[in-house]
């Protein structure tokens, strides 16, 4: 769902309530699709590039060995998404901005009139602040104080974070900060409550995972600690969806706290279940740097790809997934509204909306 954070002023609704209105219209057109078991994805995460400038003890990313498309290719890229029906491009990494073309890479996706995302760590906003000019929602990585983030994330990964979160609210960008769970303590998450609440953005709880499981590659970075205690893992959950009520920085919905804690081994992130079918491939999609899609980015090294840069997906994807159920921080929601989408709407726009 495309919802503004904060739009108060009347001259920021108009724009907002054609943009949800236009969310809406192709949202109906993916659900009736998926309904009938035909793909019309409305969403495409793109991976601009795995380079990047962190090496997070959870993230595959920067390890990976795939070439970057160039400039005329993203053109090439983009034209066909858009003849494919997306509506909400997402650009992430890697780090974005470790890309020196990422300004025209933004241009190209606003020529062809997607509703823009971009995931970035945004260390280095300061420099390159107007490749944010025409973004329309930001999501970005606070894990806690600076001392927890940066045993995730690494020594200096915080510097200049937050004041490129104010700075960018105060351009009245929607800014989002995905939270990875894992050994934070309650007061980690208590700061970064009091931290969203002060400086007026949102947080996203996101499970610490990867796919062992449907995976075939050796170096996994992602798993939960085989130590993990279900039970105690489940608690810190638990706690989170009790802070929803009472804070509005929170951006989960209900449910999803809701499947996350009725989900039984948090060490296994996917399942096969008989009669069922995620909304991956039908409802979104997920673009590698390299141009081949995927219905997500968790069974990329055990689906084949489609080179989106010569096929059509609508065409091309067929439903052979190793998964159907999964708790995965990015899909959850997404599935959650092509499963139940009047109750996750009202419950996203309580979410995103609100504030
Ligand atoms: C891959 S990063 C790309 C964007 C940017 N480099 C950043 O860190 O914000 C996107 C998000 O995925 C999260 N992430 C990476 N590995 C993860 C894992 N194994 N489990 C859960 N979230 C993960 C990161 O914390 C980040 O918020
Ligand atoms: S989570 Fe983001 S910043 Fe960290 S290594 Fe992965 S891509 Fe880089």
């Amino acid at each position: 769902m495309v919802v503004a954070l904060g739009a108060s002023p009347a001259t920021r609704r108009m724009p907002n309530l054609i943009q949800n209105a236009k969310a809406g219209v192709y949202f109906a057109r993916s659900l009736y699709n998926y309904k009938r078991g035909r793909a019309k994805p409305l969403s495409a995460v793109f991976v601009v590039c795995n380079r990047c400038n962190l090496r997070c003890k959870y993230c595959n990313s920067p390890f990976l060995k795939e070439r970057e498309l160039s400039l005329s290719e993203i053109d090439t890229l983009f034209t066909n998404l858009q003849h494919t029906g997306i509506f909400r491009l997402g650009l992430t990494g890697g780090e974005p901005l470790v890309r020196e073309d990422i300004q025209e890479i933004v241009k190209l996706a606003i020529q062809k009139k997607f509703y823009l995302s971009m995931n970035s760590n945004l260390l280095l906003y300061h420099e390159r602040p107007h490749v944010f000019d025409e973004v329309k929602f930001i999501f970005t990585s606070l894990d806690g104080p600076p001392q927890v983030h940066e045993k995730n994330r690494g020594k200096a990964s915080q510097e200049g974070v937050v004041d490129a979160i104010i700075d960018l609210r105060r351009r009245k960008k929607p800014v989002v900060a995905i939270c990875v769970v894992d050994q934070q303590d309650f007061t980690d998450i208590e700061y970064l409550i009091d931290l969203a609440e002060r400086h007026d953005f949102k947080l996203h709880f996101q499970l610490r995972g990867s796919m062992p499981e449907v995976s075939t590659k050796k170096v996994l970075r992602g798993q939960l600690a085989p130590q993990t205690d279900n039970d105690a893992y489940r608690d810190v959950w638990r706690k989170l969806y009790m802070l929803k009520k009472r804070t509005k920085s929170i951006v989960n919905s209900k449910n999803y706290f809701e499947k996350i804690l009725h989900w039984s081994d948090y060490h296994q992130f996917a399942q096969k279940t008989q009669n069922k079918s995620c909304a991956a491939g039908y409802g979104y999609i997920y673009i590698a740097s390299n141009g081949l899609g995927y219905p997500c980015c968790l069974i990329k090294d055990t689906t084949q790809g489609i080179d989106l840069l010569t096929q059509n997906w609508i065409e091309k994807f067929h439903d052979k997934k190793p998964c159907n159920d999964c708790i995965s921080g990015p899909y959850l929601e997404f599935n959650l509204l092509y499963k139940n989408p009047l109750a996750s709407i009202v419950d996203l726009m309580a979410g995103y909306g609100r504030g």
